[in-house]
Order: C-alpha cells, then sequence, then structure tokens
C-alpha cells in the first residue's frame, strides 16, 4: 500500500510537475491535496509541453486516476477550461476524480485578493491573485461554499447569499468596489455544476480503498515548504500546507499509511513574490540564473527571484517532510560555472545560524555564509547514468546531499520526460 508524497524543499517551482510525470508509470493515482490554481506545472512531452495549474499531473498519464482532494481550493470555471483545454490536445480527463468536499473560489474571493494586496502597498504578499487566500478564510471561518453545494441547488444559493450579504458590504464600504449580484453567481455556478457533477466523489474512501487493495497513491503538493502557512516565511506564504503532514489533512489519508516522502530540491533557489531569501542575486548572476533557468512563472509569468542553494532551507525541508528522497531538479542549469556557491549556514547579527532562524525579523536579517565548490564546463543534458557526470558534478550532487540530509534518489539534467538519472527506484 505504497502512499508517497511528493513535496517542494524550498519556495516552489522546483520542477515537481517533472518528477510526477516520471512516476506516473509507477503509479495509480495522482492525487493534489492543497493550494488551487496559484500553482502551476510545466510538463514536456516529446515537442510538447503542458501547463497544468489545478489539475494533478497524472492526468497526462493514460493509466493514472488524477484526484483533486479535499484541500485543494477549486476555481470551477479555471478547472473546465483546464479540461477542455486538454481535450483540445486529444488528452481525455474522464478519469478525474474531484472531491464532494473540496472549497471553491468564489468571485469575490478573488476581488477581495486583488484588492487587498492593493490596500497592503509594500507590504503585499505578491499573491498570484487568483483568490487563494480569501477562499481558504472562508474556509477556516466556516463561511466556505463546497462542491458538493453544487448538487443542491437551494443549499448553493443560500451559503452564497450568506457569503455575499457580508463580503458585498466589505468590497463596497471599505474597498470601494462593485457589489456582486447573487443571482449572477448562483446562475454561474449552476452551470458549472452541471458540468462538473460527473467527477464528483468521496476521494478519501476511494484512496482508502485503493491502498487497500495494494494500489501506488501519489500525493502532489503544489508549492513548498518555505511557502506552508505555518512553517514557511510567514506572512510570505501561501494559505495552505503544502508539507508532508498537509497531504494527509488535505487527501483524507491517515499518517501512518505514508510510506516514502521525495522532496523536489533545485540545484539552486528561486522565488516568486515577496518575503526574506537570503541567497537572492540582485546583480548580473541573478539575471543568469534566471535566464538560463527559465525563470519565470508558469502562472502568473513574473520574473522568479534567483539565487545560489541554500542547505539550511534544504535541511529544514528535510526536517519538517520527514523527507526519504531527494529529486535534485536543474542541475544542467549550473554548467559552465567556475565555482559554485552554495549557502552552508547564515551570520544573523555576527552570530552563526546553523538552522533557520526562530524568529522572522531574525529569517530577513540573515546573510549567507558560502561555501564555493568547482564547477564543471561540459553539456551534462545527455548524460544517462550518475557515472556519466563529470567529477566536480557528482561531487557537487554529494555535497548537497550531504547537507541536506537525505540521499538524492533523483538528477533532472534537462527539460524532457528522458532528462532524469534515477539512482535509486522512486516508489
Ligand atoms: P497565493 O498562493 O496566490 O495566495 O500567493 C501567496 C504566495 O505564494 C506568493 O508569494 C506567491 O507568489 C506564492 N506562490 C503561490 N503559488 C506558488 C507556486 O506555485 N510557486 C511559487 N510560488 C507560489
Amino acid at each position: 500500500m505504497p502512499a508517497v508524497v511528493l513535496v517542494g524543499a524550498q519556495w516552489g517551482d522546483e520542477g515537481k510537475g517533472k518528477a510526477t510525470d516520471l512516476l506516473g508509470d509507477q503509479v495509480d493515482y495522482v492525487v493534489r491535496y492543497q493550494g488551487g490554481n496559484n500553482a502551476g506545472h510545466t510538463v514536456v512531452i516529446g515537442d510538447q509541453k503542458y501547463a497544468l495549474h489545478l489539475l494533478p499531473t497524472g492526468v497526462l498519464s493514460p493509466e493514472v486516476v488524477p484526484v483533486i482532494a479535499n484541500g485543494v481550493v477549486i476555481d470551477p470555471g479555471v478547472l473546465l477550461e483546464e479540461i477542455e483545454g486538454l481535450r483540445a490536445r486529444g488528452i481525455s480527463c474522464e478519469r478525474l476524480l474531484i472531491s464532494a468536499s473540496a472549497h471553491l473560489i468564489m468571485p469575490h474571493h478573488k476581488a477581495l485578493d486583488k484588492v487587498t494586496e492593493r490596500y497592503l502597498g509594500k507590504a503585499k504578499i505578491g499573491t498570484t491573485g487568483r483568490g487563494i487566500g480569501p477562499a481558504y478564510g472562508d474556509k477556516i471561518a466556516r463561511m466556505g461554499v463546497r462542491v458538493q453545494d453544487l448538487l443542491d441547488p437551494g443549499i448553493l444559493r443560500k451559503k452564497i447569499e450568506v457569503a455575499l450579504n457580508e463580503k458585498n458590504q466589505v468590497l463596497t464600504k471599505v474597498y470601494n468596489r462593485r457589489v456582486i449580484d447573487p443571482e449572477k453567481v448562483l446562475e454561474e455556478y449552476l452551470g458549472y455544476a452541471e458540468r462538473l457533477k460527473p467527477y464528483i466523489a468521496d476521494t478519501s474512501l476511494v484512496l482508502s480503498k485503493a491502498l487497500d487493495q495494494g494500489r501506488v497513491v501519489l500525493l502532489e503538493g503544489g508549492q513548498g515548504n518555505l511557502l506552508d502557512i505555518d512553517h514557511g516565511t510567514y506572512p510570505f506564504v501561501t494559505s495552505s500546507s503544502p508539507t508532508a503532514g498537509g497531504a494527509c489533512a488535505g487527501a483524507g489519508i491517515p499518517p501512518t499509511r505514508l510510506t516514502r516522502v521525495i522532496a523536489i530540491l533545485k540545484a539552486y533557489t528561486t522565488r516568486v513574490g515577496s518575503g526574506p531569501f537570503p541567497t537572492e542575486l540582485l546583480d548580473e548572476r541573478g539575471d543568469w540564473l534566471r535566464t538560463t533557468g527559465h525563470e519565470y512563472g508558469t502562472t502568473t509569468g513574473r520574473d522568479r527571484r534567483c539565487g545560489w542553494f541554500d542547505a539550511v532551507i534544504a535541511r529544514y525541508a528535510t526536517r519538517i517532510n520527514g523527507v526519504t528522497d531527494f529529486f535534485l531538479t536543474k542541475l544542467d542549469v549550473l554548467s559552465g560555472l567556475e565555482r559554485i556557491p552554495v549557502c552552508v549556514a547564515y551570520e544573523i547579527d555576527g552570530v552563526r545560524h546553523d538552522e533557520v532562524p526562530m524568529t522572522q525579523t531574525d529569517f530577513h536579517h540573515a546573510k549567507p555564509i558560502y561555501e564555493e565548490f568547482p564547477g564543471w564546463q561540459e553539456d551534462i543534458s545527455e548524460a544517462k547514468s550518475f557515472d556519466d557526470l563529470p567529477p566536480n558534478a557528482r561531487a557537487y550532487v554529494r555535497t548537497l546531499e550531504e547537507m541536506s540530509g537525505a540521499p538524492i534518489s533523483a538528477i533532472g539534467v534537462g527539460p524532457g520526460r528522458t532528462q532524469t538519472l534515477q539512482l535509486r527506484p522512486l516508489v
């Protein structure tokens, strides 16, 4: 009954899509357990590139059952567009299952996400503007609308009216926005209901039975460890729990059933949006990493902030998630450097810190302490095994492994499906 969790070890965008896709042939179910269409996975198959936001990557593998579990927030219009987009390219989503307990992103969530960011001014979080935070806010405040409400028009009407009763006051009186008409929202969402009905299921039960039957379930996290609402760089985080613990609550699978935690770790570091980032490079070296690594957001197209590898946050990912394996991505991007700096610890107000500091204030003041490692000049994108890598690339991998505290079991050397070196089985 293997249940494998895949998490981002840094601030998201580590290349999870590639890992899920690689595992696609070995798994039966691929489950998204948190987040929404703030996530972005790019998967390259042959000469085709697929950008997925809400659908689990497993949708691209014909044998896999893709699942959107209870911990996800769903924008139904976006989901249907994504399903249609894939259908137009010959990919069927008919196996898709959507949890009846997942929450819906409503029009007022999107309106509030944009307007609250504007009011925050310089203190803005840099959200994706997709309504994620307000949707989770309503979930916790017990004012949310769930997928199962689409099945009961009377309840749907009541929930929309109750929510807009309050939110329209906030939109008009606090933020000077227009009111949202509950009738129009009801009509729009009843339209979605018809089209989504065939996919709605008790996904926790489906997954429990699947595990009983020895099926392989892959739980695919969006974002990353440091964007976790509890363990990330709060308040510059997303509003859910991408960490391995969140996978259990977000999919309705007990912790005792998890067998493996694979963390995706980029060979350098990136982040989108605001917040502390100790190894960020604000000079031409950062521009070089961005251009060479194509570091532009899948969801928003924003430039990603770029910096060297940070072993402190990699160790932190191991601790918070109980990482059993790392999947190191984008090693090829570093080819051509004379020397590669790696942050091994922080200096904060003259004191060395080997762990992520306890307070955000300290994290904001953390200065990286670097060690430099010799680079390699060879193109590694055609390597087929670990031994094909130049000695300095192998040494770099071994160094990261030692510093991060868990074995590196796979290495990405290019964006293509075949450009992965597998050092040991992942399932
Ligand atoms: P939200 O999830 O849209 O509320 O955005 C909160 C923070 O998480 C912002 O800094 C976003 O840039 C960041 N974020 C959300 N989703 C992703 C992702 O998939 N990759 C990287 N950053 C993300």
